[in-house]
C-alpha cells in the first residue's frame, strides 16, 4: 500500500476542497485502510475492485469518486438526499448553525431550533392531516365523526432505529401492553429494540439470545406479485388513459409499450403496479386476490390481539428495504380499524417513505390513514443524523410524565442544533420547490418507462412496481427463483457505467430506485435505458 496522506502529503487543492492536513487518497488507499482498521463486517469490498466506489463529493443528483469519475445517484444515498445532495440552502443553514452553536444540551438546556422544528413537524403531520378533509382521523371511522387529532409532539433522536425505539417505548407507556405486531420482511433498524420488530433472519439470528421477542410477525400483503405463480390476476395499472397518452407522447414508453415480460412463457409479469399520483379515491379498488390477502392478515392479527397483550401495530406503509413491497389499498385502513377496536397504537415507520418519496408528504396519505405515532429520519435533514418520533399530543402526554429533571428517555445529541437547522431548511426546500408533486409526476414517468425495457429475450424475468419516486424492479430466473447473483452483477455493471443503484429485498433481487426528488426525466430515462441494456446483456455464466 502506498504511504498515505494524513499530514504527510501536502494538501493538494481539489475541486471540492480537501480538509486541511488530510491529503487526497485514492479509492484503493481508502479501501485498504478500511480493511485494516474498520470492523470487517461493515464495508463489503470485492477483491477485483468492482465494489464499492469511494465517494469524494456529491452535489444534486451526482456523486464523484476519489478519482473524479461522475455517477448518477439513483439511491439518494438511502433516500436521504431528497432535495439533492448538498442542497445549497440546507448546507448554508447547517454551516451557519455550526458556526453559531455546534452543540446544546439535549434534554437539559435547549436551543430555539429544536422548538421550531418540533412545531414544524406537528404542522406537516397531525395538523395538516386534520385540515385535509380527505384524510380521516383515527376515530372518525369508528364513531362516525372527525376526531380532533390536534397537534403532534416530538421526541428527537439521532438515527432511524432510535425513532422506532422511542415509538415502541411510547406505546408501552401509553397502553401498558408490551406486545407489538410487526410484519414479515419489515426493516425498522438494528438497535436491540428495533431488532425485535425487524424480521430478516440475517440481522436477527446472531443476536437471538439477547432479543426480548416482544414482536409478533404476520405476513405483509403485497400487490403485483401474482406473477410469481404465473398468474396475471394481480396485474393492475393505476394510470389513467389520459396520463398514459401524455406519457406516451413524451416517449416514456420507449420503443413499444408492453406490460408483460417473461423469458419463460409460463411466467407472466404484470408490469405496472402502483402509481405516483394515487389518492384515497384511486386506491379504492382492490383485486379479489388482494382483498383475500388483507382478510387473511386481518384474521391473524385479530387472533393475536385476543391472545396477547398487544400495545401497538408497527408497519412501513411500503416496505423499501424489504424489496419495495406495496400493500393493497385496504391494508392500512384495516390496521387503523383494528388498533381503534383494541386500544392499540398504530405506529407508521415512514423513515424511508416520508418527505415526498412516494408523491405525498407521507405515504400513509395515499390511503387516508392517520397514525398515532410516525417515525421520521433519512430525508428529514438531507444528510445529518437526526430522526424523530412524532405522536399525537394526547397520546404522547398520556405516555410520558412531565420531566422531573431527569428525562426517562434521552441522549447526548438529542435535537442537535445543526440537524434541526438543516431539517427546517430541508422541509422548506421540499415545499418551496414542490418536490412532493415532482415526485408524483416523475414517479409516473419512471413507472411507465420501466416496462420499456421489456422487448428482447433474456434468461431473466422481471417486474417493476412503485409509487412516486420509489420503485423496484424485481428480477427472477426463468424457474421463478430470485436472481440474486444476477442482480449483483447487473448493479455492479451499472456502477461501472456511472449509475448508483442498490439491491433490496430478502434475496437482494430487487433493484431499488429512490433517486433525489430533483432528478430530471432525462436522467431517469438514461438510467432505465442502461438498466434495460444490462438486463438484456445478462447471460448465465
Ligand atoms: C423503514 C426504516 N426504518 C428504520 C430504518 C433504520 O434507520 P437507521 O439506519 O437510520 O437507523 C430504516 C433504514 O433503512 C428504514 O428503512
Amino acid at each position: 500500500m502506498d504511504e498515505p496522506f494524513e499530514g504527510k502529503s501536502p494538501c493538494r487543492p481539489c475541486a471540492s476542497g480537501c480538509i486541511r492536513g488530510f491529503g487526497m487518497m485514492t479509492s484503493r488507499q481508502t479501501l485498504d485502510l478500511l480493511r485494516s482498521y474498520e470492523s470487517r463486517n461493515v464495508t463489503f469490498t470485492e477483491a477485483d475492485g468492482s465494489w464499492p466506489i469511494v465517494w469524494e463529493r456529491a452535489r444534486g443528483v451526482y456523486v464523484w469518486d476519489a478519482e473524479g469519475k461522475e455517477y448518477l445517484d439513483l439511491t439518494a444515498a438511502f433516500g436521504v438526499a431528497a432535495a439533492g445532495h448538498a442542497n445549497p440552502r440546507v448546507v448554508r443553514a447547517g454551516q451557519t448553525q455550526m458556526a453559531r452553536l455546534l452543540h446544546a444540551m439535549g434534554d437539559v438546556h435547549p436551543h430555539a431550533l429544536k422548538a421550531r422544528l418540533a412545531r414544524e413537524l406537528s404542522r406537516i403531520t397531525f395538523e395538516r392531516w386534520r385540515e385535509e378533509s380527505r384524510v380521516q382521523s383515527p376515530k372518525s371511522k369508528v364513531n362516525g365523526r372527525r376526531a380532533a387529532a390536534g397537534t403532534g409532539k416530538t421526541i428527537f433522536c439521532n438515527s432511524g432505529f432510535e425513532a422506532v425505539e422511542a415509538a415502541l417505548k411510547t406505546a408501552m407507556l401509553a397502553t401498558g401492553k408490551p406486545g407489538v405486531i410487526a410484519f414479515e420482511g419489515a426493516y425498522h433498524g438494528l438497535g436491540y429494540g428495533a431488532l425485535n420488530v425487524t424480521q430478516r433472519a440475517h440481522f436477527r439470528a446472531p443476536f437471538r439470545g439477547q432479543l426480548r421477542e416482544f414482536g409478533h410477525f404476520v405476513p405483509f400483503p403485497k400487490v403485483g406479485q401474482a406473477w410469481q405463480k404465473g398468474n396475471r390476476a394481480g396485474a393492475r395499472t393505476f394510470l389513467s388513459a389520459a396520463r398514459r397518452k401524455d406519457l406516451r407522447a413524451k416517449g416514456a414508453f420507449g420503443a413499444g409499450e408492453r406490460t408483460v415480460v417473461a423469458a419463460d412463457k409460463n411466467v407472466r409479469a404484470p408490469a405496472l403496479v402502483g402509481h405516483s399520483s394515487l389518492d384515497a379515491g384511486e386506491l379504492g379498488e382492490c383485486s379479489l386476490a388482494e382483498a383475500k390477502a388483507v382478510d387473511a392478515v386481518e384474521s391473524q392479527i385479530r387472533r393475536l390481539l385476543l391472545r396477547e397483550r398487544i400495545g401497538a401495530i408497527l408497519v412501513e406503509p411500503i416496505q423499501v428495504r424489504g424489496g419495495v413491497n406495496i400493500p393493497p389499498p385496504a391494508f392500512l385502513p384495516m390496521l387503523r380499524r383494528l388498533c381503534d377496536e383494541h386500544k392499540a397504537l398504530l405506529i407508521l415507520d415512514e423513515i424511508y417513505t416520508g418527505f415526498g418519496r412516494t408523491g405525498r408528504w407521507f405515504a400513509c396519505e395515499h390511503s387516508g390513514t392517520v397514525p398515532d405515532l410516525i417515525c421520521l429520519g433519512k430525508a428529514l435533514t438531507g444528510g445529518f443524523p437526526l430522526s424523530a418520533c412524532v405522536g399525537r399530543a394526547d397520546v404522547m402526554d398520556a405516555a410520558w410524565p412531565p420531566s422531573s429533571g431527569e428525562a426517562i428517555h434521552t441522549s447526548t445529541f438529542l435535537g442537535h442544533p445543526v440537524g434541526c437547522a438543516m431539517a427546517l431548511a430541508q422541509i422548506r426546500e421540499i415545499g418551496a420547490r414542490k418536490l412532493v408533486q415532482r415526485s408524483a409526476e416523475l414517479g409516473g414517468f419512471l413507472l411507465s418507462a420501466l416496462p420499456s425495457m421489456l422487448s428482447q429475450p433474456s434468461p431473466l424475468c422481471w417486474v417493476s412496481r412503485g409509487v412516486g419516486l420509489l420503485a423496484g424492479v424485481e428480477v427472477r430466473l426463468a424457474d421463478g427463483s430470485p436472481a440474486t447473483a444476477a442482480v449483483l452483477r447487473i448493479v455492479k455493471a451499472l456502477l461501472r457505467r456511472g449509475f448508483i443503484l442498490l439491491p433490496e429485498g430478502q434475496y437482494s433481487n430487487v433493484i431499488g430506485f429512490t433517486p433525489p426528488l430533483t432528478i430530471s426525466e432525462e436522467q431517469l430515462r438514461a438510467a432505465v435505458i442502461a438498466l434495460g441494456a444490462e438486463l438484456h446483456r445478462y447471460r448465465v455464466k
